[in-house]
């Protein structure tokens, strides 16, 4: 298959391909999705061929308003109104039970399907013009280090899928927080940009932040967002040791470095957001040279790191 590069004006072309049940990939702020017409049975399962993922991992359905999620959730509570109204569209994901008609493809066979506007102008666009939500997981291989850009989605998706829209690199750069509304207590499956803070001072009490999960969750298992290059994370003392003896690595760090001994820097933004952003697409850059292997240095570890702290942690060489 000979995968399209759709220019953002080519937006009606997107659209139609969707609407002839092929999977295209496409932007958000958080990472690029591979989106299908999330009510057409025949398009969804293309997303699991193409990605190589396991049926049992369930999709997100990306919905054009919070208007639309009564047609997909049994029952929104009162305090997922108050989230929508303060972070939609944004990088939150819901997690409801699902109603009857909502396909156990999207779900993985669970009672629940999850929830989420995107906040990208160009999809928001091809939501609506569709007529219908978008089922879209990650646009990468299923492993892999999730895409920022069309070019990333080609590295790991060049054809195997129908078509990539050009929408700029990703705002913030990583997934999504993924908050089960199901549960007496919300809990945090997966942390994103919008932290546990953000979230209780919305809502007016606690959440629970899961640590290790039972379900059958993609970006809860221990190895995922994996570069080709294997990866490790260390303070500066010990990066500056390991490159002493071997200078053919890069190094992702945020604070000055004094000798390089011939390594190759990458010097990231200290301001966590502007991290965030950088983060995926660095990692994909190193993956393209030919370093032999990675150094990060230890990120902040407070709570607005967290999902920086998550993503690196699965990433790491095992
Ligand atoms: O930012 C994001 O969330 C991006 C963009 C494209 O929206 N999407 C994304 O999708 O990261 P994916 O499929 O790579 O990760 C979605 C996660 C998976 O770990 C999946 O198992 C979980 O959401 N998920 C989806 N539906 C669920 C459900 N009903 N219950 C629990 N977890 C669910
Ligand atoms: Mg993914």
């Amino acid at each position: 298959m000979q995968t399209q590069f759709l220019k953002p004006t080519q937006i009606e072309k997107a659209v139609q391909l969707l609407k002839d049940k092929e999977v295209v990939a496409v932007p958000t702020e958080t990472v690029y999705g591979l989106a299908a017409d999330a009510t057409e049975e025949d398009a969804i399962v293309k997303i699991f061929q193409a990605k190589q993922r396991p049926i049992d991992h369930p999709l997100i359905v990306h919905i054009e308003s919070f208007e639309k999620a009564s047609e997909w959730a049994l029952e929104i509570p009162e305090i997922a109104k108050d989230l929508a109204k303060a972070f939609w569209p944004g990088p939150l994901t819901m997690i409801f039970k699902k109603k009857s008609h909502v396909s156990n493809l999207l779900t993985a066979g669970m009672e629940t399907v999850a929830l989420r506007v995107p906040n990208h102008p160009l999809t928001l666009e091809i939501i609506k013009k569709l007529g219908h939500a978008i089922a879209a997981p990650s646009a990468n291989m299923h492993k892999k280090t999730s895409p920022t850009s069309p070019e990333h989605v080609l590295k790991t998706l060049d054809g195997k899928i129908s078509a990539v829209i050009d929408g700029g690199t990703c705002n913030v750069g990583l997934e999504s927080t993924i908050l089960d509304m199901t549960k007496e207590i919300p809990e945090i499956l997966r942390p994103g940009a919008i932290t546990a803070s953000m979230i209780q001072k919305v809502i007016g009490s606690k959440v629970i932040e899961k640590k290790a999960h039972s379900e059958k969750v993609a970006g809860n298992m221990a190895v995922h967002y994996q570069p080709e290059k294997p990866l490790f994370i260390m303070s500066l003392e010990e990066i500056q040791s390991e490159i002493k003896a071997n200078s053919n690595v890069a190094v992702v760090h945020y604070d000055h470095i004094n000798d390089l001994f011939g390594a190759t820097s990458y010097k990231m933004p200290s301001e966590k957001a502007a991290y965030s952003q950088a983060l995926y697409q660095t990692l994909y850059t190193i993956d393209q040279s030919n370093v032999i292997k990675i150094l990060v240095q230890t990120p902040p570890s407070s709570e607005e790191w967290n999902d920086v702290n998550d993503r690196l942690e699965k990433a790491r060489w095992k």
